[in-house]
């Protein structure tokens, strides 16, 4: 099989591996792989060379994590999967793959475009921004920062009843935020931000930001931005790759006085819900990572979430080069990128 292999910074090739030999295990599931997403801040980072994000493997490394595929083969104790099922799982950018049960997998309704599908774990982790920071409908978020995840806060938020405001650094991604559905769009950096805030929520101001970006400037103008007593839920990982910060993240003005929340979107959900680590499947956590997926699946289901609306470039696998070096450059008309890995 193909996969895409970092062998260090800028360094990615594609390598040819075998499949262990005698799979699928009787707990495992030979999948064959039709698309996979790019998945561009991590990756980026991981391709750039910046700060090893904890517990990640170093180089020579996979990249990707959003996989599209297939099943063709389940081992004798799989009865959640049967040949012929369309499943999203995190593996890497590959051809094909052996998976545990036990792993990340989520089955694809019929009816649900492969490129809608393959962003489920991203949106999964877009829609978790609200569930960790426990979002309540009626709020007023901000969305700052508009990669694939803050698109995808955008366009979930809506969904599950938020007023959303969109943040960008760029007018490319202000126009796709509203295409996704954010109610309203400005700059980040806009002079007249706070008026344009107060206009947007009446007065009330945000009740939750959704932090996507790791650059300082971006953290600095979400704790400017959130109302007093207010959350900020932090998915970006804050400074990874940028430069070093030259304020203090955690002033008085801004945080103490405002007594806001600042919470890491990682980990389970929260009091609210058990956090079923005791499950093998992972499933007894209301809001895991698969039961997200499997519920952001179903708004694409039945046509209220389209993530493919922002697919902006196809590639053949053997074209990834390419891709993650457009990354590099920071293309902002380079969002949705999908690879093929169908050989003709
Ligand atoms: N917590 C987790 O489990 C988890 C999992 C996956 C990903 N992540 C992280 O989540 C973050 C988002 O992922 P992504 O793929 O959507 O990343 P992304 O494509 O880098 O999106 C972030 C966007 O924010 C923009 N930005 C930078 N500074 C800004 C500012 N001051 N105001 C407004 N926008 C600004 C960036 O623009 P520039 O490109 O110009 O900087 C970029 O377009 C990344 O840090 C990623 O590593 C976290």
């Amino acid at each position: 099989m193909k996969i895409a292999m970092l062998r260090g910074p800028r360094d990615l090739r594609i390598e040819e591996q075998t499949l262990q030999p005698g799979s699928p295990g009787p707990d495992d599931l030979h999948i064959r792989t039709r698309i996979t997403a790019l998945k561009i801040g991590t990756d980026r980072g991981n391709y750039e060379g910046a700060e090893r994000v904890p517990g990640a493997p170093d180089y020579p490394r996979w990249v990707g994590d959003s996989n599209l595929g297939v099943v063709e083969a389940v081992g004798r104790n799989v009865t959640r999967f049967r040949p012929g099922d369309r499943v999203v799982t995190r593996e890497p950018h590959q051809s094909e793959s052996i998976v545990s049960q036990y792993a990340s997998i989520v089955r694809v309704p019929e009816g649900v475009a492969d490129e809608d599908a393959v962003y489920a774990h991203l949106y999964a982790l877009s829609a978790h921004c609200y569930h960790k920071a426990q979002f309540r409908p009626g709020e007023n978020v901000a969305v700052v920062g508009l990669g694939v995840l803050g698109l995808g806060a955008a366009a979930v938020g809506p969904l599950f009843g938020a007023r959303v405001v969109a943040l960008a650094n760029s007018p490319v991604r202000l126009e796709m935020a509203e295409r996704m559905g954010a109610h309203a769009g400005y700059l980040s950096g806009d002079p007249d931000l706070a008026e344009k805030l107060a206009a947007f929520t009446d007065g009330q101001g945000i009740d939750l930001v959704i932090l996507t970006a790791n650059p300082w400037p971006a953290y600095r103008t979400a704790l400017e931005i959130v109302r007093p007593n207010g959350r900020v839920a932090i998915v970006g990982l804050l400074g990874r790759g940028e430069a070093a910060l030259d304020f203090n993240p955690l002033s008085m003005d801004l945080f103490y006085i405002k007594g806001i929340s600042l919470v890491a979107v990682s980990g389970p959900s929260g009091y609210l819900y058990p956090d079923g680590t005791a499950d093998p499947l992972r499933m007894q956590n209301r809001y895991a990572a698969d039961r997200e997926a499997a519920h952001i699946l179903s708004l694409m289901e039945n046509g209220r979430l389209e993530p493919k609306r922002l697919v902006t470039h196809r590639f053949h696998y053997s074209r990834i080069v390419e891709a993650y070096e457009m990354a590099y450059h920071r293309e902002k008309s380079m969002l949705g990128v999908i690879f093929d890995w169908r050989d003709a």
